[in-house]
């Protein structure tokens, strides 16, 4: 079965057709190093090594252990999603970019809600790069229910929100997105095939399901649109990190 575009997004994959599906996915799943320092997340990339490509680095592991955490992710061959969700006037945002791309991340995150001319900035930030980061729009934390979107002067449905949201991001050049599973269709929907839908809340079948409230399993994710899938505790808790992330790469390979 060939690869579905939106499953082929030009900035990180070769033009070659895959012929192992679990390889293939292999480029699509992102383990989250939600750790608090860098031996933690040092053993958790040994113990994961030879399994999976695709890292991610948030507020907590970054503020602990600073840069120097994503040098050797990056050294050893590692792709690194730098999420730290930055929200600061154009001129700041658009420093920020500037410097986790000197770092040699892949992809990065900036909430939508910094406005136009933040997220047109932080675009201008990668102008003449030759192999840019994708720039990840947040819409609506998925910790917001309606009661917390009214709460911020919003009138709208934490729905309606997303989809405003995304299509001032879509207009200002921005084609990726952070969404949970319920909002990977609608998205898909808006960004058509060019866009790189990033979704946490994936938990293979049968996973205790922890504080998540929208959830996929990782084939779903997929055939709702899902570009990349984020995964934490599914994998970086399990007694044998490697076998449960080989569990949901086959999952995610029965979708492809
Ligand atoms: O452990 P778990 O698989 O729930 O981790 C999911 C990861 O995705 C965490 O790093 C979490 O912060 C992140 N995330 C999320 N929901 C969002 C955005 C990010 O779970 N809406």
């Amino acid at each position: 079965m060939p690869i579905p575009e939106r499953l082929n997004p030009t900035f990180a994959f070769t033009s070659q057709p895959a012929t192992d599906l679990v390889e293939e996915a292999r480029k699509h799943l992102i383990v989250a190093l939600d750790v608090p320092d860098a031996a933690s997340a040092a053993w958790l990339v040994g113990q994961l090594d030879g399994t999976c490509q695709w890292f991610k680095v948030g507020l907590e592991l970054f503020v602990a252990a600073g840069p120097a955490v994503i040098e050797p992710l990056v050294a050893r061959g590692h792709s690194v999603f730098l999420d730290l969700k930055l929200h600061d006037i154009p001129n700041t945002v658009a420093g920020a970019v500037r410097s986790a791309t000197a770092l040699g991340v892949k992809m990065m995150t900036l909430h939508a809600a910094g406005g136009p001319a933040m997220l047109a900035a932080a675009k201008s930030a990668l102008d003449g790069v030759a192999k840019p980061p994708e720039l990840l729009a947040v819409t609506v934390l998925t910790s917001m229910d309606q009661a917390q979107v009214n709460a911020v002067g919003l009138d709208r449905s934490p729905a309606e929100q997303v989809a405003m949201l995304a299509k001032m991001g879509l207009e200002a050049g921005i084609r990726g997105f952070v969404c949970s599973p319920k909002e990977v269709a609608a998205l898909r929907a808006l960004t058509g095939s060019e866009g790189v839908l990033v979704v946490p809340g994936i938990r293979p079948a049968g996973a205790a399901i922890g504080d998540q409230k929208r959830i996929a399993t990782p084939a779903d994710a997929l055939r709702q649109g899902a570009s990349f899938l984020v995964v934490g505790r599914p994998i970086t808790q399990a007694p044998d990190p490697a076998e449960a992330a080989e569990a949901i790469l086959k999952e995610m390979a029965e979708a492809l």
